[in-house]
This record gives C-alpha cells, sequence and structure tokens, in this order.
C-alpha cells in the first residue's frame, strides 16, 4: 500500500515485488494474541475480543509468574513466548508530533522518514484555541497510530508536559503551555482528547495513550548545583491545588488520561514516585485515574543511588509499588520485584495491581485483539503520516500562535505587492534544525525563514553574527555579575511574594514588580472594541451555615458545598472589529477575588477565540461556574468561595460582581 504512488511507473511491477516482501518481512507492529501463528492462544480468556477488558486482564494475571509480573512494568517489557506476549515498548513521545525520543518510535527512510513537525506547545497554546489544540492532538495520534501499523512505533506516548512554566531559567518552559493553570489545564485537556479519543466514541477503547507528566512541582533540571535529580522542592499545600495540581488534576478528570508520570524531584522530602499521598491518595483516590502511574526514566536508580532514599535497591522498589506506582521507566522494577515480594516488603496484590492497570492499557489500545488491520484503525498505514493536510495544519498552528509584539511605524504586514527585495538577517535566519525545538522527530521537510521569505520574493540573506557562544573567556566576568545581584533562588516554590525575603512572587498570578510584556500581550493589524451586554452585579448564594467560615476580612463558603453545584452566572461581551482587517481575536476573562488567603491579585478566568471580518461584531458569552473559576485556595488546600467583591476585566472593561451569603 505504501508504494501505490509509484504504480504509474514502468519499474511498478518490480517495485511492488521488493515492496510486498519487505513488507511481508518487517512491515508488521507488535501485538499479542496472534492467533494466526498460534491457534492455541484462541483458547486464552485473555485473548478472547467479545468479553469485557476487566475479565480478560485479571486471567491473564492468572497465567503469569510473579517474574514475568515484574518483567512487565518497565520501559521494555519482557517478551512472554509462552502466552504469544512480544516485548512491548512503553516509552514513545509525541509533545508536538511524533517524536523518536523514547526508543519504542524510530524513523527510517525505507520505512517512515519522518512525520509532521507542530510548533513547540508554548506557541500553540499562545493561539488560546482550544480546537486547535485538539485537532493537533488528533493529527499526532493519526499519525502515531499509522506508525504503529508499520511497526515503527509504540501506542503509548508519554506527552503532554503540563507542569506549570514557574521560571524563565528553567530552560524547558518551550515544552509547556505557560504559567497559567487555566490554559494549562484547556491545552492539557484538548490534547490528551485529541490523542486518545476515538470516532467511535468506544470510551473504554483508546486511540493513542497519552501521559501527563511531570508529577508535581518539576521545574527546574540543574540550577546552581541543584540539579532535577537532588532537588528536594517544598511546596505548600495552598501552592499545590491553587497552581501546581490543577493541570494534572484536569488531566485526569477532564482528559480521561491514561497515564500520570511521577517526577524525579523531591517534594517536601519525599521522592513523587514513591510518595503514597500524591499517587494512590490523589491521583488514583481523588482523582481517579483510569490508567498507569509511570516513573520518569530512571526514577527508581535516581531514588537509590542519588537520594539514597532507602537502603536497599528492593525497599526502593517496594516503596515506589506501595505508593501507587504502576510502570516503571528503566529496568529496576524487573531486578527487585521478586526479592522485595520474597522479603515481605510488598505484597503480591499491589505487584497485581500495577500489572493490572498497565496492561489493562494495553488491552484498551487493541494490544491483545490480534493483527491491527482488523481493527478500527487498522487501515492507518504510510499514506497518511506527513500528508498535506497535516503539514497545513502545523502552518496553521504557527501562524495562530505566532504573537505580535512590536510593529513599529506600522511596517507589518510586509504587503507583497509593494516590497521588491528583502534583506533577511540574523543567525537563526537560514536554520532548520535550531528552530525545530527539543522533543521532535524528523520533521516532513524543513523550511527555514529564508527559504520561505524567498518564495515571494528576492531576497539577501547576512548571517549578522553567530549564534553560539564559542568562547568561555567572558563567563567569569558573567558569573561575577550574577554573583553580585540579588536574582531570586530558582529553588523557591513559593508563588506568593514575600517582600520581607526579597520574593516577588513568580507567574503573573502572584509578580508584584513591572513585567516587560503582561501576561496575554499581543498586537493586531486590526483593532477590536468590547461592550459588556450582560452580567450581574449581585450574585446570592444560597448560604450554608454548617459550610460557611466566618472572618474579619470575609466570609467564605468550601467550593465542595452542595450549594455550589450548578451555582453560574453568564457574561456577555460585545466584540467589534473596529479596524480594516479580519481577523482571529482572543477574547481573555480575568478576575480578581477580595483580598483573603493572600489569592492572585488576578488571574485567568475563561477565554474565547473570535473571527471577524472588518465592522462585524459577535457577542462571546461566558459562562462562569463559581464554585469552579472563582473559587479561592486557603493555606490548607481547600477550595473557597469568598463573599465580597470580585472584580472581572476583559480588555479595558472592568465589571464588578458581589457575592453575598
Ligand atoms: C469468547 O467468549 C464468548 C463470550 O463468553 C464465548 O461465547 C466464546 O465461546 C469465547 N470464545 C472462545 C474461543 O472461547
Ligand atoms: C529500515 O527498516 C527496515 C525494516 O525494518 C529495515 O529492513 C532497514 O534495514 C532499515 N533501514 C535503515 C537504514 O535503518
Ligand atoms: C481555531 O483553530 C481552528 C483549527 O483547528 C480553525 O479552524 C479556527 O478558525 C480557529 N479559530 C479562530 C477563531 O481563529
Ligand atoms: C541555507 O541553508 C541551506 C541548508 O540548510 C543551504 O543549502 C543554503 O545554501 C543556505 N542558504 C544560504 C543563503 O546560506
Ligand atoms: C448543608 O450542609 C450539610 C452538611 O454537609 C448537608 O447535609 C446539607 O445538605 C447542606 N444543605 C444544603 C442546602 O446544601
Amino acid at each position: 500500500m505504501a508504494f501505490q504512488a509509484r504504480l504509474n511507473s514502468p519499474l511498478a511491477p518490480v517495485i511492488l515485488f521488493i515492496a510486498l516482501s519487505i513488507a511481508a518481512a518487517d512491515y508488521s507492529p507488535r501485538y499479542a494474541c496472534d492467533t494466526n501463528k498460534n491457534p492455541s492462544l484462541k483458547n486464552y480468556v485473555f485473548c478472547n475480543t467479545s468479553l469485557d477488558i476487566k475479565t480478560r486482564v485479571s486471567d491473564l494475571l492468572k497465567q503469569m509468574t510473579l517474574q514475568e509480573k515484574a518483567g512487565s512494568i518497565v520501559s521494555v517489557a519482557d517478551s512472554i513466548p509462552r502466552l504469544g506476549i512480544p516485548s512491548y515498548g512503553w516509552w514513545s513521545e509525541a509533545l508536538h508530533g511524533v517524536s523518536d525520543t523514547g526508543p519504542a518510535t524510530w524513523f527510517n527512510a525505507s520505512v517512515i522518514p519522518g512525520a509532521t513537525s507542530f510548533p513547540q506547545v508554548i506557541l500553540t497554546a499562545a493561539s488560546f484555541n482550544e480546537s486547535l489544540f485538539n485537532t493537533i492532538g488528533k493529527v499526532v495520534s493519526t499519525e502515531a497510530r499509522a506508525m504503529y501499523n508499520m511497526g515503527v512505533a509504540g501506542l503509548t506516548f508519554w506527552s503532554p508536559n503540563v507542569n506549570i512554566f514557574r521560571d524563565p531559567r528553567w530552560g524547558r518552559g518551550q515544552e509547556t503551555p505557560g504559567e497559567d493553570p487555566i490554559l494549562t489545564s484547556k491545552f492539557g485537556v484538548a490534547y490528551v482528547k485529541g490523542l486518545q479519543e476515538r470516532e467511535d466514541h468506544d470510551k473504554e477503547r483508546l486511540k493513542v495513550g497519552a501521559c501527563c507528566k511531570h508529577y508535581t512541582a518539576y521545574d527546574l533540571d540543574n540550577w546552581n548545583n541543584v540539579n532535577r535529580f537532588r532537588f528536594d522542592a517544598f511546596v505548600t499545600k495552598q501552592d499545590m491545588e491553587d497552581s501546581y495540581n490543577p493541570p494534572f488534576k484536569s488531566c485526569v478528570l477532564e482528559g480521561n488520561v491514561a497515564s500520570v508520570m511521577c517526577s524525579y524531584n523531591q517534594v517536601n522530602g519525599k521522592p513523587t514516585c514513591a510518595d503514597r499521598e500524591l499517587l494512590e491518595d490523589v491521583v488514583r483516590g481523588e482523582w481517579k485515574l483510569n490508567g498507569y502511574i509511570s516513573s520518569d526514566c530512571d526514577s527508581l536508580r535516581v531514588m537509590f543511588e542519588v537520594q539514597r532514599w532507602a537502603k536497599t535497591p528492593e525497599q526502593v522498589a517496594a516503596d515506589a509499588l506501595n505508593a501507587g506506582l504502576d510502570l516503571n521507566c528503566g529496568d529496576w522494577l524487573r531486578k527487585f520485584t521478586t526479592l522485595a515480594v520474597k522479603k515481605g516488603l510488598v505484597k503480591q496484590p499491589v505487584v497485581d495491581r500495577a500489572v493490572t492497570n498497565s496492561f489493562t492499557t494495553l488491552m484498551r489500545l487493541g494490544f491483545f485483539d490480534g493483527h491491527p488491520s482488523n481493527q478500527l484503525y487498522g487501515y492507518l498505514g504510510k499514506k497518511d503520516v506527513c500528508t498535506r493536510a497535516h503539514q497545513d495544519l502545523a502552518r496553521e498552528a504557527a501562524r495562530q500562535g505566532t504573537v505580535l509584539l512590536k510593529n513599529s511605524f506600522r511596517s507589518l504586514p510586509l504587503r507583497k505587492t509593494s516590497i521588491k527585495s528583502l534583506a533577511v538577517i540574523g543567525p537563526n535566519a537560514n536554520a532548520t534544525r535550531a528552530m525545530i525545538g527539543n522533543y521532535a522527530g524528523v520533521p516532513c521537510k524543513y523550511t527555514s525563514p529564508l527559504n520561505g521569505l524567498s518564495r515571494y520574493v528576492k531576497t539577501t540573506y547576512e548571517q549578522g553574527c553567530d549564534v553560539m557562544c564559542e568562547s568561555t573567556a567572558r563567563f567569569q566576568h558573567v558569573k561575577d555579575a550574577v554573583g553580585r545581584a540579588d536574582a531570586v533562588p530558582m529553588t523557591n516554590m513559593k508563588m506568593r511574594p514575600d517582600p520581607t525575603k526579597g520574593q516577588p512572587g513568580q507567574t503573573y498570578r502572584f509578580y508584584i514588580g513591572r513585567p516587560v510584556f503582561p501576561f496575554g500581550f499581543g498586537l493586531s493589524y486590526s483593532s477590536y472594541h468590547y461592550k459588556l451586554i450582560k452580567a450581574p452585579n449581585l450574585i446570592s448564594i444560597p448560604s450554608n451555615q454548617t459550610h460557611t467560615h466566618y472572618s474579619s476580612t470575609c466570609n467564605t463558603i468550601d467550593a465542595a458545598d452542595s450549594v455550589c453545584a450548578n451555582l453560574h452566572f453568564d457574561l456577555d461581551i460585545m466584540v467589534t472589529n473596529a479596524g480594516k482587517m479580519s481577523g482571529s481575536h482572543t477574547v481573555l476573562l480575568f478576575s480578581s477575588p477580595p483580598m483573603i488567603y493572600n489569592a492572585p491579585k488576578k488571574e485567568l478566568v475563561d477565554f474565547k477565540k473570535v473571527w471577524l471580518a472588518p465592522m462585524k461584531h459577535s457577542v462571546v458569552r461566558f459562562s462562569v461556574d463559581i464554585c469552579k473559576r472563582l473559587r479561592v485556595v486557603d493555606e490548607d488546600g481547600n477550595h473557597k468561595v469568598a463573599m465580597g467583591q470580585y472584580v472581572l476585566e476583559v480588555g479595558d472593561i472592568k465589571h464588578y460582581i458581589s457575592l453575598k451569603g
């Protein structure tokens, strides 16, 4: 099938013959329950596709020895030939397109040479377009599934990264949707659904498996001799609930993500992958993850060798399993699980839970249903990767996410008709690989900025300067200068400002200094006007005496109280494109809550994206769930709704709304 395009050439019969013989030999996916090769597998309940997944997984577990179980919950799972189960590579990545970062997915000139590469997530997120996030996820999962069918990809992709981008010095902020919990949550949910949801709406089954990582409070790789392996993040309950955890919670509760990955770092003195409260109690207990919890790669070795978490390797394995870990990127659990059970450090049912959660995911992906050609996505192949439509969407994403920060003399947009030649200057003007970002795959093709511009107009190109700092001669001066400066320690995870300690607060929600560009800033070629059409001034909450907390600043109620169910109001804004060009425009709704619990001074509540032709208008409705969107978090991490005045802002409109008990 992959060679159809060449059938017109005189060599077609020869090429087709070669293609088919390679196809038969190599272009084959990995899957279990190959009843053609081994008819006796038909008798196994776990291979019977007419039974429900729970029954099948529990049958599979009954057939397995303890060591076979231990060998299944590592990144390259052992094969179990007697049960017709091939080795499976759990680790694939698809942050902004199918990537070959994990060992289970690769590109190869004769099979699949490349996949569609989308912009880095920080840029896509800046489009504030939820349907775009979702559509990208769908395209990526289509290409991933096609690659799986060709035998060059897995089915479980450890993306997206939904860590809050707390500090610009991290160096990995580009992988994330940014600093805001609402935008990050919405990106995560839409992208995960795009990756996982099937066209037949079968909720039990998955197109591919996604994974929200790195749980949690992980946003330091290497700073001032503290690296991610050694870092112990001190995080208050308030910041955890208010900033670090919301994207993970949304991933699980709204996105139904198939996996959460715990991070390398420790949180409040415990490695996240050995923290029962974080994994078993919160992710599985409170949020009810339907899937598996994975470790980051080699986390367990790091726990033993770097963090010196336990005295023996088997104790580390036991602690992680007992905390709720189901899968270990690395091979620690293969090596030490059996010993941990023998020594009584972990009980068999705990190991069974881990294998059950992991294999349930693989079963939901169709791995145990025989050859994928008989399944919903079995028709996907090479022709479905790097299609024109997919590449157009990547370009569309780049267009939508690009933010115009400055337009001196209104020189942009460039006019194709009046510009006859263009000087393109800069060290990255002709860059290809440098522009593609980390966690990339091999793209379908490269287009450098110079390339792109040259298609429209005559260009001359000057590099101007080097990109690389090729000499370290001046580094000592830099170190000295940094040493003399007051810059804030990156290890301080506290979001809230503390002027007595020189801490100005982190992310736009808390930072008290003057930002270079405020969150959500962006210029347009057109101009947009807002008019408030409808919004309440006063909302009475049917207060429940037992759940109302009285304080001198303002009274609050529990956001979990039953009075909160369905407590909504609508805010309607008329948006008019008053300029001469049509365009897409983002409408951002911010809220400033009453002064209590050091709540954010201003934070995003919701956003909408509208397209408007010149002089046209449209009414944008925000339907605000009061207890979800206007909630504040107290010092103990409880969600509260404060009685008092909230200021809602959309552009230059300020609307005051009072909540009364
Ligand atoms: C598969 O399960 C169905 C439903 O229980 C049963 O009718 C069928 O006989 C089973 N198939 C095999 C090959 O055992
Ligand atoms: C590409 O993959 C095919 C099929 O697995 C294999 O036969 C071939 O050697 C690979 N080519 C390269 C350059 O790796
Ligand atoms: C959002 O993105 C989609 C592509 O998925 C596009 O069709 C739509 O026009 C965009 N919305 C706006 C308002 O630009
Ligand atoms: C731009 O880079 C390509 C290789 O990626 C090279 O072939 C081309 O000559 C470069 N163009 C200029 C003007 O340097
Ligand atoms: C008030 O709270 C109590 C205790 O949680 C609960 O039983 C009751 O249903 C609540 N009443 C209303 C009107 O929500």
